[in-house]
């Protein structure tokens, strides 16, 4: 790997007032794909790519991406959180998206140095993180519709805050019934970038409506629940953990698989499988919807106050966070912040 430093640091942000993506470190990771094989991994000075307006990605979205989290511990340690995961999920779109493989082994050392790197910019107040955000995108200059030749990998990192503005307060939820995010056969399971333009339209009304995010119905009946803008959803029935099962058009998140693993051995029931929206709210009617929340990488766990179906919003524990919730918020969080031994193995240290 060619490293390259830059001698022209940024002045960094203030680290208490962050937002979600809005802030970049000094430095990238970038490997380009050529004559069919994958050139060498370079760390370089954060800066823009010169485009061809050609460029295939620009036109038909050949384009995969991932997100993943870096941490510094109580004792000084830098931390990432199930980074093989993500690399392999991340194989997995590319194979979906006719795009090349990656050797997960050398794309976690680059990550584990890109982050050692810039370790001054992981911020270490509560609920602060570095996120990392590897991409990749079709670099052919042609207008074909075909598979690309060239492509570029790219990971760029910046320090976060919540990524809802009013960080670990309920969300308001409203489920869409006219406009579908994935369909069977389609791309739902990828992580690509067609995905969330696909789905911008009705999250954009939903808010105009006064709901953080929608969640998705299934393409096919409506009748299905699937997943939520950028995290997935868990529902606890009755005191029993019920999630949608991964069907083919649901994002197999890995802070969703993580959550599941935690609430099993903690003894919890946990279900995967299809559950309606119909069996939902009628849970709520009967007094037996104990506490919604949704699970990914930027929104952690974030509990769901309000769901509103069909013009009702129906309010999921008096608005508060419940107790499903909270244990595997502080679980998940106390063993990625370092609080709590890592009994799964799943933090790779940095440094
Ligand atoms: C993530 O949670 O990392 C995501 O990619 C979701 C979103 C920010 C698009």
């Amino acid at each position: 790997m060619k490293i390259t430093l830059t001698e022209h640091k940024k002045v960094k942000p203030d680290f208490t007032k962050l937002g979600f993506g809005k802030y970049f470190t000094d430095h990238m990771l970038v490997m380009y794909y050529h004559n069919g094989a994958w050139e060498e991994p370079e760390i370089v000075p954060y800066d823009a790519f010169a485009m061809d307006p050609c460029t295939n990605v620009l036109h038909y979205g050949q384009g995969i991406f991932e997100g993943l989290k870096a941490y510094k511990t109580p004792d000084g340690k830098i931390t990432t959180f199930r980074p093989y995961e993500n690399f392999n999920r991340m194989n997995r779109s590319a194979q979906r998206l006719c795009m090349p493989q990656l050797d997960v082994d050398l794309m976690v050392d680059c990550l584990k140095k890109l982050v050692e790197i810039e370790q001054d910019w992981i911020p270490t107040a509560p609920g602060t993180s570095l996120y990392i955000r590897p991409t990749m995108i079709a670099n052919d200059k042609a207008l074909g519709v075909h598979a690309a030749h060239d492509y570029i990998f790219f990971i760029i990192l910046s320090p976060v805050g919540s990524y809802y503005a009013n960080g670990l307060a309920p969300t308001k939820i409203l489920v869409e019934d006219t406009y579908v995010r994935a369909t069977p056969g389609g791309t739902g399971e990828a992580k690509c970038m067609g995905n969330y333009a696909a789905s911008i339209l009705a999250g954009e009304i939903a808010n105009q409506k006064g709901y953080d995010q929608v969640l998705w119905l299934d393409g096919v009946e409506r009748k299905y629940v699937e997943e939520v803008g950028s995290m997935n959803i868990v529902f606890v029935i009755d005191g029993v953990v019920v999630t949608p099962a991964l069907v083919g058009s649901i994002l197999p998140g890995i802070t969703r698989k993580s959550t599941l693993e935690v609430l099993r051995k903690a003894g919890y029931k946990v279900e995967e499988r299809r559950i309606s929206i119909e069996e939902v709210i009628q849970a709520h009617k009967d007094g037996k919807l104990n506490e919604v929340f949704g699970t990914g990488t930027a929104a952690v766990i974030s509990p769901v106050g309000v769901l509103n179906y069909k013009g009702v919003d129906y309010v999921i524990n008096n608005n508060e966070m419940g107790e499903i919730s909270r244990y595997a918020y502080d679980t998940i969080t106390g063993i990625q912040y370092g609080r709590i031994k890592d009994e799964f193995g799943w933090i790779e240290k940095c440094n």
